[in-house]
């Protein structure tokens, strides 16, 4: 059955977003349509509505969600209707190079549902990162359905479709932060919080908080951190080996994305220390660095894409040491909104008031 529902839609660049109604096909072979119980504003969909990331324009908007399966399509073994799911950016293919060199975050082949959502019109819509979840119901492939605890809040849940997932796994999975190593992250909105919970989570000693804004600062200590550096007044890399002997941090995680915090991410490592990228750099931006200091320093420079996540492991394995009370993912969430709010959500996110806010239904 064909159906017509709310959904919030991006229609051309720069232009306000909109509340629509939108049309849900009923899903082909290995596809799922899920009510969307909760979905955080993230800024990749910011990116999208403001024509960063393409111009396929008109965008169906949300992509950080949790939601109960309505209903699968021919073929589906993966979900069932009632089953309460976190869905993630692409469904793997388990066959391409990526997929079989145990990467499939990088998978090359994704089988993402195919985009047949439309507006009333018939105009179709391109769901941000294969996903679309500002919308009271949406289309998804199956595989990007992970099963996990139903007793879960919704709006903790759907965090880790995509930020707080990023942070922690910038932690755990790409810096494969230790038990005893000092970790400094730079750049403390979500992401950055959520690494500083992922290094707590790996039994990291010190954990450096890096930001330029005090109150982002106050967080990221609430959230785990054991020391906190405002690098506007002063200088990161040398208050970095201050804080861990004069050797720089055994893992830097940068969470900001611009060239003046991926060199102090570079110089605040400890000799044969890691860095992981996480932050998102736009195409333009360049960092020069002497080669004897890059061929000198040993180590590694990692980006981390998705948190290096396997969704099927991490989502709920981060939801059962939330519901034991071992990491609070609910300090994420500032405030549930309503869908009528995302602009405005946008903007607090942009004024940096709100670590999340989450569109509920
Ligand atoms: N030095 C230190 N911190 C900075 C700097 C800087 N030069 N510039 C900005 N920041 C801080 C901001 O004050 C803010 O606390 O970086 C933080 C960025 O946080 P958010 O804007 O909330 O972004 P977030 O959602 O955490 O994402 C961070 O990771 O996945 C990527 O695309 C995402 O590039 C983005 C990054
Ligand atoms: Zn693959
Ligand atoms: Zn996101």
């Amino acid at each position: 059955m064909v159906q017509q529902v709310l959904g919030v839609v991006a229609p051309g660049r720069d232009e306000p977003v909109r509340v629509e109604t939108i049309v849900v096909p009923d899903p082909g072979p290995g596809e799922a349509v899920v009510a969307v119980q909760a979905c955080g504003v993230c800024h990749t969909d910011l990116h999208y509505k403001q024509g960063g990331i393409s111009d396929d324009f008109p965008f169906l908007l949300g992509h950080e969600a949790a939601g109960v399966v309505e209903a699968v399509g021919p073929g589906v073994t993966e979900v069932e209707p009632g089953d309460f799911v976190i869905l993630n950016w692409r469904a793997v293919c388990g066959r391409c190079r990526a997929c079989l060199r145990g990467r499939p975050w990088y998978c090359f082949d994704t089988h993402n549902a195919r985009q047949r959502m439309t507006l009333t019109d018939g105009t179709e819509l391109s769901p941000a990162l294969g996903i679309g979840a500002f919308a009271e119901k949406t289309l998804v492939a199956a595989g990007q359905c992970t099963k996990v605890d139903p007793e879960v809040a919704p709006s903790v849940a759907g965090l880790l479709g995509c930020g707080v997932m990023a942070g922690i796994g910038a932690a755990i999975n790409t810096g494969q932060v230790g038990r005893g190593d000092s970790v400094a992250v730079i750049g403390c909105g979500g992401v950055g919080d959520a690494a500083v919970v992922g290094s707590r989570l790996a039994g990291a000693a010190r954990i450096i908080a890096v930001d330029i804004d005090d109150r982002k600062l106050e967080t990221a200590k609430a959230m785990g951190a054991t020391h906190t550096v405002n690098s506007r007044t002063t200088d990161p890399v040398e208050a970095i080996r201050d804080l861990t002997g004069g050797f720089g941090a055994d893992v830097v995680i940068e969470a900001v994305g611009r060239p003046e915090t991926y060199r102090q991410a570079f110089y605040a490592r400890d000799l044969a220390g890691t860095v992981v990228l996480v932050g998102v750099p736009t195409p333009e931006m360049k960092l020069e660095l002497p080669l004897l200091d890059v061929f000198g320093r040993g180590g590694s420079l990692k980006s981390s894409w998705y948190g290096d996540c396997l969704p099927s492991r991490d989502f709920p394995m981060l939801i059962d040491l939330h519901q034991q009370g071992r990491i609070d993912l609910g300090a994420f969430v500032t405030e549930e909104i309503g869908l009528g709010d995302v602009e405005q959500a946008f903007a607090r996110m942009h004024e940096g008031d709100v670590i999340r806010s989450v569109v509920r239904f």
